[in-house]
């Protein structure tokens, strides 16, 4: 049987409407698309291990952005949404760690379906969840910008 091919197609309904974050997310989903065209090509273990990690990188990297602007924005959530952020780490670590075996091809597609849906469902249901107190951050720049002499 071959492997389902799918795409995350970058579109408005992912944006967060905040410029820097959506580049995060974009690099996720490419990152993401990458993994998926190499386990539909039957690439060898080591390389699907390879952009899984990529991807395990990418996200702490992310997360750790994510974070730092929630300092900026006093963004009152921060500290649960960073506990989410700790269990997807989690969450990709157990994904890699079973990926174990070359060429297991029913295993493989579900990793590359779960990292999907749960760096997807992260977007939708939580980082959009930020961006009231991103804008009300900005509007108190711009505020403050205008006083000025
Ligand atoms: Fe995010
Ligand atoms: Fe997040």
């Amino acid at each position: 049987m071959e492997p389902p091919i799918w795409k995350i197609e970058w579109s408005d309904a992912l944006s967060v409407g905040i410029p820097a974050i959506d580049e995060d997310h974009k690099r996720f989903a490419r990152l993401i698309n990458e993994l998926n065209r190499s386990i539909v090509d039957r690439a060898e273990l080591a390389e699907v291990r390879r952009r899984l990690q990529l991807i395990i990188d990418d996200a702490g990297q992310h997360f750790a952005h994510e974070e730092r602007l929630f300092k900026d924005w006093m963004y009152p959530d921060s500290e649960s949404h960073a506990a989410i952020h700790a269990r997807i780490i989690g969450k990709l670590h157990s994904i890699l760690s079973n990926i174990a075996y070359p060429h297991h091809e029913a295993q493989w597609i579900s990793a590359g379906l779960q990292i999907k849906a749960v760096l997807i469902e992260h977007i939708l249901k939580e980082d959009v969840k930020y961006t009231q107190s991103y804008r009300i951050h900005r509007e108190s720049v711009a505020t403050h910008l205008l006083r000025l002499p």
